[in-house]
């Protein structure tokens, strides 16, 4: 990974709309080391931002981008928005990703997500009925995701499908290796940031913000390598569509869409 170096690194401060959310603002930043600071913080580069809802646990966790031009808060989100869209409207078990894990009538294979992010593609694995274990290694993330699910637990109609994630905070690198193998999953999962194409536009706002704090996943092929040694059945690198495989041996199918592709290294098939 490129972290970006102490020179470099943003300034990063947790802020309450509120001021009752003061004190679950100080518990978040302590746990993840992080100053708290005013919502109109001049100085601050990012902020982590607690907003009132009225589920638990009480609110919504955003990053939020400051200065001009920046883009709107990033938040993990599972019951509204494009998460919940894709829910109710999205190509269930057709989709690429489904067919690229294994996904047949009747089957739904365990999943470790090595790569979690804010768990959108996870959420689409657990909505079509698989079990996930969701592996972040910012600790930033890991709190934007961990506040998403916690909301959409109080859903009637969503609650029952988080139900089926479960989120450890760590490298993955690491986790994988220490799994042990009466516990291996079906399928290991990968969606490493993807690599600078200097095409910035149809990179999203946000994505960029988020690249900017978590940095380029260089050492993705080692993460191949531990994710080959994990899974019982296939492991499945999410890619733009252009780009090269991981290093490592050479994916046995890939899946295309648009402008993605995923390739799928296959150890065994996994049963319908
Ligand atoms: C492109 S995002 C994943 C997006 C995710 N698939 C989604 O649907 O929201 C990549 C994420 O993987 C995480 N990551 C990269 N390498 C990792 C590793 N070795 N262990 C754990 N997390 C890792 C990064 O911190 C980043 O949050």
């Amino acid at each position: 990974m490129s972290t970006p170096t102490e020179a470099t690194a943003p300034h990063v401060i947790v802020a309450a709309l509120t001021p009752g959310l003061k004190r679950p603002a100080a518990a978040l930043a302590r746990a993840l080391a992080l100053p708290v600071g005013a919502i109109d913080e001049a100085a601050a580069n990012f902020i982590l931002a607690l907003y009132p809802v009225p589920e638990a646990p009480g609110y919504r966790l955003e990053l939020r981008q400051t200065g001009r031009g920046a883009p709107g808060p990033v938040f993990a989100e599972f019951v509204h928005g494009a998460v919940g869209h894709r829910r109710r409207f999205g190509g269930g078990r057709g989709q690429p990703l489904a067919r690229a894990v294994g996904l047949k009538a009747g089957a739904a294979p365990s999943v470790i997500d090595a790569t979690a992010g804010l768990g959108r593609d996870a959420f689409v694995l657990a909505s079509l009925g698989c079990r996930v274990q969701l592996i972040e290694r910012s600790p930033l993330v890991a709190a934007l995701l961990e506040n998403g699910l916690a909301r959409a637990g109080a859903d009637a109609e969503v609650g029952p499908i988080v139900a089926r994630m479960s989120l450890r905070s760590g490298d993955a690198r690491q986790l994988l290796d220490g799994v042990p193998t009466r516990q291996h999953p079906d399928v290991v999962y990968l969606d490493p940031m993807y690599p600078e194409s200097g095409k910035t536009a149809l990179v999203k706002k946000e994505m960029r913000a988020f690249r900017t704090l978590v940095g380029a996943d260089e050492d993705a092929d080692q993460l191949l390598a531990a994710a080959l040694g994990c899974a019982r059945k296939r492991v499945v690198v999410k890619r733009p569509r252009k780009a090269p495989p991981l290093e490592g041996p050479k994916p046995s199918t890939a899946i295309e869409s648009e402008n993605t592709r995923f390739d799928v290294y296959v150890r065994q098939p996994v049963q319908s």
